[in-house]
């Protein structure tokens, strides 16, 4: 019995100056573990055109307001079919007046100017 408690003791004590030792590491320094990153801003204005607004409340919910002008020039039948397939396939909320509105703005504003 006593040298079972001896035994418990021994490892009790030695779980406690593991656990000093562990607290003694050195802890890492900011220097250390910051790394800087620089990033490139992007200008984010919008291109201005008619409907701005409407095109603004409606499409960079989930695209950078510049998002358009990545994109090859299209006819005004193709945005409308883009329009449409927001709506239909990603679930974006355009009512169709507005989505005809939108199309407005995509067909002038996308001309490969940028
Ligand atoms: C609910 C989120 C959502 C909204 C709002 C939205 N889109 Fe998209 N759009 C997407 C997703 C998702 C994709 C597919 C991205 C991919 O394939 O990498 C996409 C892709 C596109 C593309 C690339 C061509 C393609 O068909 O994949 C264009 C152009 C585009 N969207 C224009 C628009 C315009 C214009 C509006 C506003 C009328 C709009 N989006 C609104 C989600 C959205």
């Amino acid at each position: 019995m006593i040298r079972s408690m001896k035994i418990m003791c021994a490892f009790a004590l030695m779980l406690f100056i593991e656990q000093i030792a562990a607290e003694e590491k050195p802890a890492k320094t900011i220097d250390e573990s910051l790394h800087i990153l620089e990033l490139t801003v992007v200008e984010q204005k919008p291109l201005s055109g008619p409907n701005q607004e409407v095109y603004l409340a409606n499409c960079v919910t989930c695209h950078t307001t510049r998002y358009v002008s990545m994109q090859p020039v299209l006819s005004e039948k193709k945005w409308g079919d883009e329009v449409t397939k927001m709506v239909k396939v990603f679930g974006a909320p355009i009512p169709e007046e507005q989505a005809a509105q939108i199309v407005k703005y995509l067909v002038a504003v996308n001309t490969n100017k940028k």
